[in-house]
């Protein structure tokens, strides 16, 4: 079994019903559809009312399934990507159960946004060595959970949403070409997600902190400056190791994080304007669901066509980075 490639064989796709748009949003704090669209490209985004993370990840999980023409007990391993799980000890087995992925290992990953493209190298390594055969991976959060809806500084860039390919062993051809990951935890606190415990003395000499999460907390200007410095950096790499350079990218696409940030790093990589995908406007950034959304979208618009060589990274939290460069199938 060993020496085998990876080919991702179908997409999909889910977001809430709900959409909250720029308009919204300046009835909830002092912004405006002037500055949240000249900033960062977006006009809306969906939110979840009351559809869980798990339901979200489980519907995009049953459209790429449907594409890659796989039934749930086909499928060996799950792996969910997200930074805001419905269950602190992991969503991915209440995502096996929903589809009824009955066979399949299924388990989280947290890289925040860099999660979707984490996940797909490493259900890679698995496929590669002839471990497991077919493989879900899925990137998907509800942001709207953790957003401070008083503070204008994040609450109007983050939303809610899923998508999801399947990858399948293949033993004629090795369809992930490059990937280079990164991590820098000295710069944690550029935006983070942070546990806050208060002390709470259980017996004499016996303390333990309880308590529960913050909301979202960003310094903006320092993650823009590391993301447009490092994402070219990260693909260059992926295209060295695929052996491959800019003008071979069919497509890009970035974590929707900003449209600034993607133009200017298409820009720094000099790939034009029509090889860029961007959803932007109408998701909002959706963390780990940010780039499955954005492809799955590409190709059912038909954008992509069979052996298009496609470059993803994403960026964000952690701070983590990283970037992978595929053929469609
Ligand atoms: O997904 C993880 C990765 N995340 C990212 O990559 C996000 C990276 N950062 C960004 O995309 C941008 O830094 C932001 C979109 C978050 C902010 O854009 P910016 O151009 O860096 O704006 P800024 O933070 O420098 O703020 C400019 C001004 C400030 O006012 P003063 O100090 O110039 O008077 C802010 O207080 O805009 C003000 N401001 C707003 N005004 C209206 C900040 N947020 C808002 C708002 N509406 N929502």
């Amino acid at each position: 079994m060993k020496g085998l490639g990876v080919a991702i064989i179908g997409s999909g796709s889910a977001v809430p019903t709900q959409i909250l748009t720029n308009q919204d949003l300046s009835r909830l704090v002092e912004t405006s559809d002037e500055w949240i669209e000249s900033r960062t490209g977006m006009k809306k985004r969906h939110l979840s009312t009351g559809e869980s993370l798990s339901q979200l990840a489980a519907r995009a999980a049953i459209e790429a399934l449907t594409m890659a023409s796989l039934v749930p007990m086909e499928i060996d391993l799950l792996v969910l990507a997200t930074s805001t799980p419905d269950d602190l000890f992991g969503s991915a087995c209440q995502v096996q159960q929903l589809i009824g992925a009955t066979r399949a290992v299924a388990f989280d990953l947290t890289a925040a946004c860099s999660g979707f493209v984490f996940a797909l190298v490493t259900v890679s390594q698995f496929i590669r060595q002839g471990v497991y055969k077919n493989v879900l991976v899925i990137g998907a959060d509800v942001l709207s959970r953790w957003v401070d809806w008083g503070d204008r500084t994040t609450c109007v860039l983050f939303a809610d949403g899923a998508g999801a390919v399947v990858c399948q062993a293949s033993s004629t051809e090795d369809r992930l070409l490059g990937f280079e990951m990164c991590s820098d935890g000295s710069q944690n606190g550029s935006l983070n997600l942070a546990y806050q415990g208060i002390s709470k003395n259980l017996l004499d000499n016996l303390t333990v902190t309880t308590g529960t999460y913050q909301t979202i907390s960003m310094k903006g200007k320092e993650v823009y400056r590391f993301a447009i410095e490092k994402v070219p950096e990260v693909i260059e790499k992926a295209l060295y190791r695929a052996n491959l350079n800019t003008a071979d990218i069919d497509w890009l696409i970035l974590h929707q994080a900003n449209q600034r940030i993607i133009d200017a790093i298409a820009e720094r990589l000099e790939i034009p304007r029509e090889k860029v995908i961007s959803n932007i406007a109408k998701y909002g950034n959706t963390s780990a669901a940010s780039i499955p959304l954005a492809l799955d979208e590409a190709v059912r618009q038909g954008k992509i066509s069979p052996r298009d060589t496609i470059a993803v990274s994403g960026f964000g939290a952690g701070l983590t980075w990283g970037a992978a460069i595929f053929q469609w199938f």
